[in-house]
């Protein structure tokens, strides 16, 4: 069977990639620039724009099956999610799991209502954000400053969301269901500080910053840091939402149920626990250490 891997290039693609090569499966990869794509042997890398369905047709010529992302360019939710299902319909593709997020699009609804045999993966926060996020302060320092320090959330690893994916496109089972993707435990972002400090072997800190400390310094031009968070919330404020900076302290300000339910879908699909943080934060440990 050839699997077709749309958002390969991407953190959690690269991951669906690897757990297929794992399984033997034979995997194409679709990317805008085939030649940045750095992919592993044996991937066929592929062409191919999501948002220009006339792009797509020799990415799905012979695939039995495909892993979706639900966005374009700057994690716009696809326009054309119809079009992609029939493509890929026509071409024979009997199975697909779809990378849902932040913001439902036109793909979840035409996959819902078209013939593919799909499963969605609903992950919440990626621990891979936190490579983003705290990378550039702690090789440059010993210091986390964000607020609410006390924030919950059970953080996934990138890697057991391709796990799943690679399963669900690999086996029977799956169809129709939605996997709620979580890690094994609920923490803090002072604890995950904490252990990123134990996998490197180093004093690190947390500083708490207020809500009005915020608002002053991250809205003086440079001084925002580059959180993953923005990428998202960036987006949701250039299509006339409020300020980033207010919709960040709003979201890390607000428990929700997201932040502190757990679930067993990582188990059920892979016959194995999720990984733990500290396992994640060992594997990084080298994008935390002192530059
Ligand atoms: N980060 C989180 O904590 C989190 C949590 C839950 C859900 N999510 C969801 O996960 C998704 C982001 O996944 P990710 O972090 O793995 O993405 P990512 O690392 O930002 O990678 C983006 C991928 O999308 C591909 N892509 C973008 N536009 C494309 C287009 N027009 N045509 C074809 N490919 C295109 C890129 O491929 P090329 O550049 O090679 O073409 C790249 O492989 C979002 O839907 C987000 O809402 C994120």
């Amino acid at each position: 069977m050839t699997v077709l891997v749309t958002g390969a290039t991407g953190t959690v693609g690269r991951q669906v990639v690897r757990h297929l090569l794992g399984r033997g499966a034979k995997v194409r990869a679709l990317t805008r620039d085939p030649a940045a794509a750095v992919l592993p042997a044996g991937v066929e890398v592929v062409a191919g724009d999501l948002t220009d369905a006339g792009t797509l047709e020799p990415a799905f010529d012979g695939v039995t099956a495909v892993h979706l992302i639900n966005f374009g360019g700057g994690y716009r939710p696809l326009p054309n999610g119809e079009e992609i299902v029939d493509l890929a319909v026509r071409a024979g593709v009997r199975r697909a799991s779809v990378l849902v997020g932040w913001q439902e699009g036109t793909l979840e609804a035409a996959v819902r209502a078209g013939a593919l045999e799909w499963t969605f993966l609903n992950p919440v926060q990626f621990m891979a954000n936190f490579l983003v996020d705290w990378g550039g302060p702690l090789r440059a320092g010993d210091l986390v400053r964000e607020p609410y320090g006390d924030r919950k959330s059970p953080p996934v690893d990138e890697s057991d969301i391709g796990a799943v994916a690679a399963t669900v496109l690999t086996e029977d089972g799956h169809a129709g269901e939605s996997y709620h993707l979580t890690g094994p435990e609920v923490l803090t972002a002072r604890q995950m500080v904490a252990i990123i400090g134990e996998a490197t072997g180093r004093s690190l800190r947390f500083e708490e910053l207020t809500p009005d400390q915020v608002r002053q310094e991250w809205s003086i031009p440079g001084r925002r840091p580059d959180l993953s968070v923005f990428r998202v919330l960036g987006q949701a404020a250039s299509s006339g939402a409020a300020d980033p900076v207010e919709l960040l302290l709003q979201l890390y300000g607000t428990p929700n149920e997201y932040g502190t339910t757990l679930t067993d879908h990582v188990e059920r699909v892979t016959g194995r626990p999720p990984r733990t943080y500290a396992e994640w934060a060992r594997e990084h440990a080298h994008h935390f250490r002192a530059a």
